[in-house]
């Protein structure tokens, strides 16, 4: 008997502390299910908002006593969340608890700077430290379900949900994927500090034609597999608990109906047994794509694809029933539905510890929350240019003029998707700088223009007057939140507003400039960049920008950012990615100039290549810059064994030495090139990064290890495989830096 009693004590010890063996959920899901109604399991499917638009607070505690809700949106008050999960464990027929839900995305109140700006750093660790702060500040207002990691692959700055995309790079989203889904969901779901992920949007969002919002996308099936289905796919592996379904039609199919997606790809081949829901209204939204007739239809097409639950359109609820007693829609459907919102709930826990504990002390903008946030914000920041050793602000600067509309701009800094973050916590950098340098440098703030769009240069007199009497000038120009994030894609990616103007006379009074972006996308900044003696890309930094920016500034923080979305130098550009393939007529680099094409020119004098004649082929920067206080020299790269099977591992190592007169860190790429395929494959890939932190004059070697199998592509047969052939290796500080060498796959 003590043998087994031992037995029993090891297993427990690898159940997760308060949640169940999967067996157990399963049976327990099955024991409910049998004693619900249609109309109670249609009612788990059915997910309402809690601001007002489906009725009062009083309201919905009755549709949930007849057990018409199965998940309410944005209830954040942790009283009324409790209210309502009583209504439902305590005066429903099935006692199934609900689940609350919320947008958050970079943060709850503390808020973490915008996910564009969180893929800069390369540095999931840090990432899923941010998203793991965040899930116990939302836990312990009631947030149990989060609708993030937004994981769209964005290569169009014009559609502003680029911000909360993690960029342009499949292998860099994949892992922020997974970093958030971690640090959401912990080590286990049923923790009530952890909170269920979802994967946002499935699929291929972010290639809306035109980068106009919720525009068509017309993406081949060899695409969807090689660059939008990877983060899903490993997001999933990681344990994300949901999915969500995108707005986006793509090649004539409404994700939201879309079976192949939802079905074949994401239950059979995946194996996923989490959640799918709707976006919003996605399923109404079919009739206006005329994919169905009316809201009934809208319910059949979006049940018998496989979307689980409804967010807010409400056709479940008013249709499903009558679907089912017509045979339109099986029971059997309905019931696997349920089963999967069920499950959530109990690998939630919910069924056990159904209340949030508002006795708890509350760790919501604790110290500890406040510097995972400033640490991210500083690891966000990219320097873009540094001439005459401008920055960091040395000590013979006495005086520094603080101007630009982001420069005190608390609710700006937050950037999109800020559901909870408060202003009146917002750290600015001009706050910021006054309070932790003020006793170093003299500090004037002349904002000259007061939000982005203000076209208002009256004061810019005064601002200038004070820019000649000081050492030093920096400009925190950029982006107002409201122009970034969804519904806001943009014609033009110039600088709103007078604000270019203000950095063309700054830069005119020869004073030294540094220019500071706050934005949500990359910007067609190259005119600013040429007048400004140092750049930093700042994103929208949130909370702790300020602290964070200032210490960069100054020199306390070293800036170590990397770009994780190719800046064009033209909007006319886009699309334009690192990870393009070559064509056969590839840009030479030295194409004439407009300049230099002469007059009455003959029709071939320019030669036949992929590029523009005004702006040429290249990028403003490319995916991955950064640069650093320091410099950094990479050399001796080598590759172990340069003959490889398909079963084994490429090992590469590098030797990078700081050659600067500072610390810091460097975020190494290694990118393959397949050189020859059987369909065209991309001129690089980044396959892996290392954060290698150096101080002045230190060497160290990086290695990398990459199994073979990784190399593996969407073939001409639409096989996922690794085809022999001759690879290359880049090692370096951006995609098109780095030392190279080749290595064959027999
Ligand atoms: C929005 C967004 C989605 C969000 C949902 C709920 O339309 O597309 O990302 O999670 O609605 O707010």
């Amino acid at each position: 008997m003590k043998k087994h009693l031992y037995i029993l004590f090891l297993l427990s010890a690898f159940l997760p502390a308060y949640g169940q063996s999967r067996q157990n959920i399963e049976q327990k899901i099955e024991a409910v299910l049998s004693k619900m109604t249609v109309r109670e399991k249609v009612g788990q499917l059915n997910q309402l908002d809690g601001r007002g638009i489906h009725g009062t607070i009083e309201q919905l505690k009755e549709l949930v006593r007849r057990g018409e809700v199965g998940s309410l949106m944005n209830i954040t008050d942790p009283k009324i969340v409790n209210q309502l999960q009583e209504a439902a464990c305590k005066e429903s027929h099935t006692k199934i608890p609900l689940i609350f839900t919320r947008d958050v995305v970079h943060g709850f109140k503390t808020m973490l700077p915008i996910p564009l700006g969180q893929a800069a750093t390369f540095d999931p660790d840090l990432v899923k430290e941010g998203a793991r702060i965040t899930a116990v500040e939302a836990t312990e207002h009631g947030i149990r379900w989060s609708f993030a990691p937004m994981i769209d692959i964005s290569r169009d700055a014009r559609w502003g949900r680029i911000a909360e995309s993690f960029g342009e790079d499949t292998y860099l989203t994949g892992q922020m994927a997974v970093a958030v889904v971690k640090g959401f969901q912990g080590e286990d779901l049923a923790n009530p500090q952890s909170m269920a992920a979802c994967l946002k949007h499935f699929v291929g969002y972010g290639a809306a034609e035109g980068g106009r919002d919720y525009n068509s996308t017309y993406i081949p099936e060899r695409q969807l597999r090689q660059v939008y289905l990877p983060p899903f796919k490993q997001g999933i592996e990681a344990g994300a608990a949901s999915i969500m379904v995108s707005f986006n039609d793509n090649n004539g199919i409404p994700s939201t109906g879309n079976k192949y997606l939802l079905r074949n790809i994401l239950r059979k081949e995946w194996g996923f047994d989490g959640v799918t829901l709707s976006d919003w209204g996605s399923v109404t939204e079919m009739i206006r794509h005329g994919f169905a007739e009316d809201r009934k239809q809208a319910a059949e097409i979006a049940m018998n694809a496989g979307l689980d639950v409804e967010m807010s359109s409400k056709s479940y609820i008013q249709n499903l029933e009558k679907l089912i007693a017509e045979g339109k829609v099986q029971e059997t459907a309905l019931d696997d539905a349920v089963r999967n919102i069920l499950r959530l709930k109990y690998r939630l826990g919910l069924f056990e510890r159904p209340y949030t504990d508002i006795h708890k002390p509350k760790e919501t903008y604790s110290a500890k929350h406040l510097a995972v946030a400033k640490k991210l914000a500083e690891e966000s920041v990219v320097l873009l240019k540094n001439e005459n050793k401008t920055l960091p602000l040395s000590a013979n600067i006495k005086s520094i003029l603080i101007t630009g509309p982001l420069a005190d701009a608390p609710h700006d800094q937050l950037g999109t998707w800020t559901m909870d973050g408060e202003p009146g916590k917002t750290q600015t950098p001009a706050k910021a700088i006054a309070n932790l340098y003020g006793n170093k440098v003299k500090v004037h703030v002349v904002p000259g223009l007061t939000y982005s769009r203000d076209k208002n240069q009256s004061t810019f007199d005064e601002v200038l007057r004070m820019a000649r009497s000081v050492d030093a000038i920096v400009a925190f120009v950029g982006e107002e939140a409201i122009l970034t994030g969804e519904a806001h894609s943009l014609a033009a990616l110039n600088l709103q507003g007078a604000q270019s103007e203000l950095i063309k006379q700054l830069s005119a009074t020869g004073k030294p400039l540094v220019t500071v972006v706050l934005a949500g996308r990359p910007l067609t900044i190259g005119k600013e960049v040429e007048q400004s003696d140092a750049v930093l890309y700042a994103w929208h930094p949130g909370t702790m920008g300020g602290p964070a920016i200032a210490d960069i500034l100054f020199g306390k923080a070293i800036p170590a950012g990397k770009l994780p979305v190719t800046f064009p130098k033209e909007v006319g550009q886009i699309p334009i990615y690192y990870n393009h393939t070559n064509t056969g007529r590839p840009a030479r680099g030295n194409e004439k100039s407009l300049d230099e094409i002469p007059l009455n020119a003959q029709q071939s004098v320019l030669g036949h290549s992929s590029y523009y004649l005004d702006i040429g082929s290249k990028p403003l920067y490319p995916f991955g810059y950064g640069l650093s206080y320091t410099s950094f020299e990479y050399a001796d790269l080598k590759i172990a064994n340069t003959r490889l099977k398909k079963n084994d591992t490429l090992s590469v190592s590098v030797v990078i030495k700081n050659t600067g007169q500072y610390t810091g860190t460097e975020i190494a790429q290694l990118y393959i090139t397949d050189q020859v395929g059987s369909v065209t494959r991309p001129v690089k890939e980044l396959k892996g990064f290392e954060r290698v932190a150096l101080n002045a004059g230190e060497i160290k070697t990086v290695h990398f290890n990459l199994p073979v199998s990784e190399l593996a592509f969407w073939n001409s047969v639409m096989e996922k495989t690794v085809e022999p052939g001759k690879f290359k290796v880049m090692v370096g500080t951006n995609s098109e830096n780095g030392s190279e060498a080749t290595f064959e796959v027999l």
